[in-house]
């Protein structure tokens, strides 16, 4: 039987996670853009997890082969391919989780802003068939802008009356693996130790790191602070540039998104210690989504962990008020393109 510790480390609060094969566990998984940079390897990744029974693979190109491929992995789940807008509503129906990094990525000189004509479409509609054939499902948003995308999305699930705030997700898991890594890396601490909460929104300056709420309890210098801080909002335009115009964080973000969903399937699965990151509706402060460390359970965002919000430092309050206009900005541009008239 396949059985050991999963290379994926979700967020518990106590211990690292141990993962038993639980044969009962029988989940359904969708990945909406599965042909793409990201969705190639996160199908991996997820074909790799004994919780899944069935893995659904949908773009509008190259999907066949990419589902040939990985169906001859000796895993449990079964995959399944499916290709253009006719074939994703069977691709949806009874899926528990939904995963979508469907869309165009950066090139040197972009903001994920600039990504927003292209793919504000492209996750509306899908989420308009998702909301369709599978309302119950966890959504989770990887498609840039996150900041926008995310508010398009529960806009057309309200529209559909079928939103359900706990269950939509902007993942932003890969700032929180960038900021294990780089504090792990500065202050030479084992990796598998160290969680830094990561709250805001995904672009720029509305990610922000709380260093200060780092797990194990770390000290650092202002310069280090500032220094750790300006990189982990930077990260993605670190890969951008490396990749030098073929395309932005492809492989670390198909670990995050697996390790995200793994989460989201222990929790669906009952595991009672499921803490992650995420941007999602909130009431944490005064903007309608906010990214912060969530409770997972079975119905999807359980509580909001304040506690990471209050005694900040004054650097962390400061940049706190500083991200809420260019995030306010984004989740109100969502909106507006949700609901304009076609
Ligand atoms: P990619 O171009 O390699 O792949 C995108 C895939 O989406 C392609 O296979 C394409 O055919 C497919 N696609 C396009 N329109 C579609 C539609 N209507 N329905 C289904 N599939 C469709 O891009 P990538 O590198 O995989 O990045 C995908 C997205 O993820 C980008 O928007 C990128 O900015 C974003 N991203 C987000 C994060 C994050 O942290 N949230 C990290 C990295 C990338
Ligand atoms: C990232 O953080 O790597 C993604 O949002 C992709 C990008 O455009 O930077």
């Amino acid at each position: 039987a396949l059985q050991g510790t999963f290379p994926l480390r979700a967020v518990k609060q106590k211990e690292a996670f141990q993962y038993k094969l639980q044969p009962q566990a029988s989940y359904k998984v969708a990945v909406l853009g599965a042909a793409g940079g990201i969705g190639q390897p996160l199908a991996l990744l997820i074909k790799m997890s004994p919780l899944v029974s069935a893995l659904h693979l949908y773009d509008i190109a190259n999907v066949k082969g990419v589902a040939a491929d990985l169906s001859h992995c000796n895993t449990p789940s079964q995959v399944l391919d499916f290709t253009g807008p006719a074939e994703l509503a069977n691709c949806l129906k009874g899926m528990d989780v939904v995963v979508i990094p469907a869309g165009v990525p950066r090139k040197p000189g972009m903001t994920r802003d600039d990504l927003f004509n292209i793919n504000a479409g492209i996750v509306k509609s899908l989420i308009e068939a998702v909301a369709d054939n599978c309302p119950d499902a966890f959504i989770h948003i990887i498609s840039n802008p996150v900041n926008s995308t995310v508010p398009i999305a529960a806009e057309v699930l309200k529209q559909k009356g079928v939103y359900d705030p706990k269950k939509l997700f902007g993942v932003t898991t890969l700032d929180v693996v960038r900021a294990n890594t780089f504090v792990a890396q500065k202050k030479n601490l084992k990796l598998i130790d160290v969680d830094v909460p990561v709250v805001g929104g995904h672009a720029g300056l509305t990610i922000l790191p709380l260093l200060s709420k780092t797990k194990p309890a770390v000290s650092f210098t202002d310069e280090e602070i500032e220094q750790l801080t300006v990189r982990i909002q930077n990260a993605g335009t670190e890969v951008v540039e490396a990749k030098a115009g073929t395309g932005s964080a492809t492989l670390s973000m198909a670990y995050a998104a697996a390790r995200f969903v793994e989460s989201s399937l222990h929790a669906l699965d009952g595991d009672a210690d499921v803490y992650e990151c995420s941007f999602v509706q909130s009431d944490l402060t005064e903007l309608p989504f906010f990214a912060s460390r969530v409770k997972l359970g079975r119905k999807g965002v359980e509580a909001f962990i304040s506690s990471d919000l209050q005694g900040l430092t004054e650097y962390e309050e400061k940049a706190v008020e500083a991200l809420k206009a260019e995030l306010k900005a984004s989740i109100e541009k969502g909106i507006a393109f949700a609901n304009k008239q076609p």
